[in-house]
C-alpha cells in the first residue's frame, strides 16, 4: 500500500537557529491520528542536525534538495548522493523546478541523478511539472509525460519501488495560485496511468504521487481527499510551524 507523505521543501530559507526550532515546532504539534509520513528537507548545512532529530521518531525523516549527478570528484561546491546517504537520510528532492530553470537541469541529467540516488540507497522525490504558457497550449500532459519518461523509466520494476512522484505545476509554486482538485486529480490519474501502462498496476498502485505548488492549512484538506493525491511537497508553508503541521494533520 502506497504511504502518504507531506514533504517540507524549505528552499534557501531559515538558519541554523530557526531550522531547529521549526522542527521542535511541529513535533510538538503533529497529531497522533496523522495518517502521513513527514519529510524535512533543509539545506545541505543543517541537514545533519534536522536528520537527528527526526531520526528516531517513526514516520518522520529528513531529504536533500538535490544531489550532483557524479559520484565523486573535482566538483567544487557539489554534493554527492553518497554523502547524503552517509549522514543516514532517506530521501532526495530531484527535479524540483527551480533547478530545472535556475540550474538548467535536463531530463538527461536528472536521469543520472535518479541512477545515482538510487545506487546509494536514496529514495527519489521526482518532481514535475508544467509552465503556464504549456497548460495554456495544452501540452502540459506531453509535458509531464516527457519529464517521467526521460528520467525514470529506463528503471527497472524493483528501482521504481523507490520513487515518489511530486507533480508540482511551475504556474503554482509560490504564487498563492494553486491548481484546482480538478485539476491535480487529474494530472495524478494521469501520472498513475502512465506508471501502470509502463510496469504494472501494483506498481503504479502503491507508487506515492504528492501534489506541490501553494498548498496550504486551507486547500490541503481537499487536495488531499482525492483518490491519486497522496500528499504534498510544501515550499512557503512548510517554514511556519502551524501551517505544516496543519497541512501535516489533514490527513
Ligand atoms: P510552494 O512551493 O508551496 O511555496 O508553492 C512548493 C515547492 O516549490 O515545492
Amino acid at each position: 500500500m502506497r504511504k502518504n507523505i507531506v514533504a517540507g521543501n524549505w528552499k534557501m530559507n531559515l538558519n541554523r537557529n530557526e531550522g531547529i526550532k521549526l522542527v521542535e515546532d511541529v513535533l510538538n504539534l503533529l497529531s497522533s491520528n496523522s495518517t502521513s509520513e513527514v519529510v524535512f528537507s533543509p539545506s545541505f548545512v543543517h541537514l545533519y542536525k534536522v536528520n537527528k532529530m527526526c531520526k528516531s521518531i517513526e514516520g518522520v525523516s529528513s531529504s536533500a534538495q538535490n544531489c550532483s549527478a557524479s559520484e565523486k570528484g573535482t566538483f567544487t561546491g557539489e554534493v554527492s548522493a553518497e554523502m547524503i546517504k552517509s549522514l543516514g537520510v532517506e530521501y532526495v528532492i530531484l527535479g524540483h523546478s527551480e533547478r530545472r530553470e535556475n540550474f538548467m537541469e535536463t531530463n538527461n541529467e536528472l536521469k543520472q541523478k535518479v541512477d545515482i540516488s538510487l545506487k546509494n540507497g536514496l529514495k527519489v522525490i521526482f518532481c514535475c511539472g508544467e509552465s503556464l504558457s504549456q497548460r495554456k497550449n495544452e501540452v502540459h500532459f506531453d509535458c509531464i509525460k516527457n519529464q517521467i519518461e526521460e528520467s525514470l523509466f529506463h528503471l527497472n520494476e524493483t528501482e521504481f519501488e523507490n520513487i515518489i512522484i511530486a507533480y508540482e505545476p511551475i504556474w503554482a509554486i509560490g504564487t498563492g495560485v494553486t491548481a484546482s482538485t480538478d485539476q491535480a486529480q487529474e494530472m495524478h490519474q494521469f501520472i498513475r496511468d502512465l506508471i501502470s501502462e509502463k510496469y504494472n498496476n501494483e506498481i503504479s498502485e502503491n507508487t506515492s504521487i504528492l501534489y506541490g505548488g501553494s498548498c496550504k492549512p486551507s486547500n490541503a484538506k481537499e487536495l488531499f481527499s482525492q483518490k491519486d493525491i497522496d500528499g504534498g511537497l510544501i515550499g512557503g508553508a512548510s517554514l511556519n510551524a502551524q501551517d505544516f503541521a496543519q497541512i501535516i494533520n489533514s490527513f
